[in-house]
């Protein structure tokens, strides 16, 4: 998976170089700041598993042709993570659209989520095998946990997903909506890394702690909701620092979150123009003052935050 920055060198350094491989291959795609390429410096989330690109398109409260057309535009435009879950009702549609996309299947990071009323062993295995049935793959890159369960312990529950990774019918597995001892617990659990936690983190919603954990153990911070639902891109701060570079309140935020060590963004958008918009994060980078200037915007403890992630 090659997403890649264009514009001068120094941004490498930032975004950090990849070295991947795997079953992904590169592709050209012309599109505004976004290219993709072997020899590029790329934008992805090392975990102590696979590369996870850092943009992915998040597709809740999208479904049928409407989702069907969202994704496959999205993979033009460049995106290589898609998010999905069983809870969205649209793993067909997002399945079809990968499946009558121009780009590969293994080039794709499809990412699907457990329903938390489905954290029971077999409940695990049989929704998770009905999902792959609706996706059309034979894998699914990352399988998450929805959020933390009643319905069972997470002993039960990572158990039975560790089974589906032995299997070969899950490449990895993660979690969502986990705190910090919570994670540290399904890591303790788990035979398999937990490779990422997904969360809502936007401008607004801060997540230091979280992150300074999941950055100290090749955990990917997977930011939900990086646009606070559509409060982000009226943002009239953002945008000010966003005429700097010609850029929205939106780009501002999504750049703000990727260009942070361990974190991955997932906007969802079903309008056609946002969707390529969303993907333009990867031309310009913010100061270090910029950076403190968004997160100022909520009530994260920066300045830490900072320093341990090397931002300044
Ligand atoms: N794990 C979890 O529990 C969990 C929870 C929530 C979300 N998620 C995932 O995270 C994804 C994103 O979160 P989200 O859907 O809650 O919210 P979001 O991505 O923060 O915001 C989506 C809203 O922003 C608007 N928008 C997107 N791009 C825009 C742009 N460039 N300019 C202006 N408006 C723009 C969209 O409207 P338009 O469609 O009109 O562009 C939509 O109303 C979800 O789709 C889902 O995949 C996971």
């Amino acid at each position: 998976m090659f997403l890649a920055v264009q514009g001068p060198p120094e941004r490498a350094a930032v975004l950090g170089r990849v070295a991947i491989t795997r079953e992904f291959k590169p592709t050209e795609v012309q599109s505004p700041g976004m290219v993709l390429g072997p020899d590029e410096p790329a934008v992805t989330v090392p975990t102590d598993g696979p590369e996870i690109p850092k943009l992915g398109f998040g597709t809740a409260r999208i479904t049928g042709n409407d989702c069907k057309r969202a994704v496959e535009t999205a993979l033009e435009v460049g995106y290589r993570h898609i998010d999905t879950a069983q809870m969205y009702d649209n793993e067909t549609a997002v399945g079809e659209a990968i499946a009558e996309s121009d780009v590969d299947r293994d080039d794709v990071f499809v990412v699907t989520k457990v329903h938390p009323d489905n954290a029971a062993r077999e409940d695990v295995l049989s929704s998770t095998r009905a999902s792959l049935d609706r996706l059309g793959v034979a894998t699914v890159d990352l399988l998450l946990l929805h959020a933390p369960s009643d319905r069972a312990p997470l002993e039960e529950t990572l158990g039975a997903m560790n089974d589906l990774q032995s299997e070969g019918v899950v490449d990895h597995i993660g979690v969502s909506n986990f705190e910090v001892g919570g994670l540290e617990r399904a890591r303790d659990i788990s035979e398999t890394p937990i490779v990422a936690n997904q969360v809502k983190y936007h401008p607004y919603h801060q997540q230091g702690e979280l992150l300074e954990y999941c950055a100290g153990r090749d955990v990917c911070l997977t930011a939900y909701s990086p646009l606070a639902e559509g409060a982000v891109p009226g943002d009239d701060r953002l945008a000010e620092i966003g005429d700097r570079y010609d850029k929205s309140a939106a780009q501002v935020a999504l750049r703000w979150l990727v260009q942070q060590p361990a974190v991955a963004a997932i906007p969802k958008t079903a309008t056609l123009a946002h969707i390529e918009a969303n993907a333009a994060v990867f031309d310009f980078e913010l100061t270090a003052e910029e950076m403190a200037a968004v997160a100022d915007l909520g009530d994260g403890v920066w300045d830490r935050l900072a320093a341990t992630l090397g931002l300044r």
